[in-house]
């Protein structure tokens, strides 16, 4: 099966109430635990790319390797940029193959962040690729993009509404109280504002800064409106812990395989875990 935008799934998940996860890819064996979780289980899901991640693998390994995942998965796959910063980044990722892209304009005024949405939606749909948008300013620190707790803003509902009217977004990220990053103590999740929003568009929210937020706040997020969950930290985390306790226990490693391998293991346990939490099982 080809690469898929987000549209063969997302309508689905909205639907039924249940949320597609995004999991960043940041190398190969991210890559492979990602399918290979989503092939156990039989659900769809989004390779999400950022720019420092595209800068780290290139460009032409991110899509062969994402090509591959569909080809030998069969699943709906779909590859997306993660918190593109310009029109052009998202352009170079369609040319090159991507299937879907986040345009984050966040940080532009409201009036600015709809106008640039829409260039990159009218581009993007010519090419039947999928767009997420971005209200409001998610926190903590995802590579070079940092938002301290005092920056972060809540996405205001009646402009995320009127937001989705004008750019026709095929979902929308709001930041509703999550970061990026793992957490101090528990995120203070905004669900009246979720579901305002998801009662009044007709495409998913997206909710950033999936790792380290508890089940029962994801499953109130689900059903508040939520069918997209990024999550990246809680991978690294379990790859990073991996690869050190194997290398704590014998010193003499060398061979990339003999902790690459635990590693990805870990990885593939961590993906499942939030399928099954999503609800995306047997959605593929
Ligand atoms: P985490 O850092 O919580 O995994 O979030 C990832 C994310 O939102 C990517 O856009």
């Amino acid at each position: 099966m080809a690469l898929v935008s987000m549209n063969e799934f997302l309508p689905k998940a909205k639907a039924n109430k249940f949320a597609v996860g995004q999991f960043n890819m940041n190398n190969l064996e991210f890559a492979q635990a990602i399918v290979e979780a989503a092939m156990e289980l039989k659900s769809p899901f989004i390779y999400g790319v950022s720019e420092g991640a595209l800068k780290y693998m290139g460009i032409e390994f991110t899509v062969a390797i994402a090509e591959a995942a569909a080809k030998k998965s069969g699943l709906p796959i779909a590859l997306h940029l993660d918190h593109g910063s310009s029109f052009e980044v998202a352009m170079k990722c369609i040319r090159a193959g991507f299937s879907s892209v986040m345009f984050d304009g966040s940080h532009y005024s409201f009036e600015e962040n709809i106008r640039l949405t829409k260039e990159v939606v009218k581009a993007a749909r010519a090419m039947g690729v999928s767009v997420e948008g971005e209200l409001g300013t998610i926190g903590g620190v995802e590579d070079d993009i940092s938002v301290d707790e005092e920056h972060a803003n809540l996405a205001k509902p009646e402009e995320a509404i009127r937001f989705y009217e004008e750019t026709g977004v095929d979902c929308l990220a709001i930041a509703v109280g999550t970061a990026h990053g793992m957490y101090a103590g528990e995120p203070n999740i905004h669900f009246d504002i979720i579901e305002q929003v998801s009662k009044a568009i007709p495409v998913p929210v997206v909710l950033h800064g999936g790792s380290g937020v508890p089940d029962e706040m994801i499953r109130k997020s689900i059903a508040a409106g939520v069918g997209k969950i990024n999550v990246n930290t809680e991978n690294q985390v379990a790859c990073t812990e991996t690869i050190r306790a194997a290398l704590n226990k014998d010193a003499k490693i060398y061979d990339p395989r003999k902790y690459l391998t635990p590693a990805r293991n870990a990885m593939v346990e961590v993906v499942k875990s939030k399928i099954q939490l999503f609800g995306s099982s047997n959605q593929a």
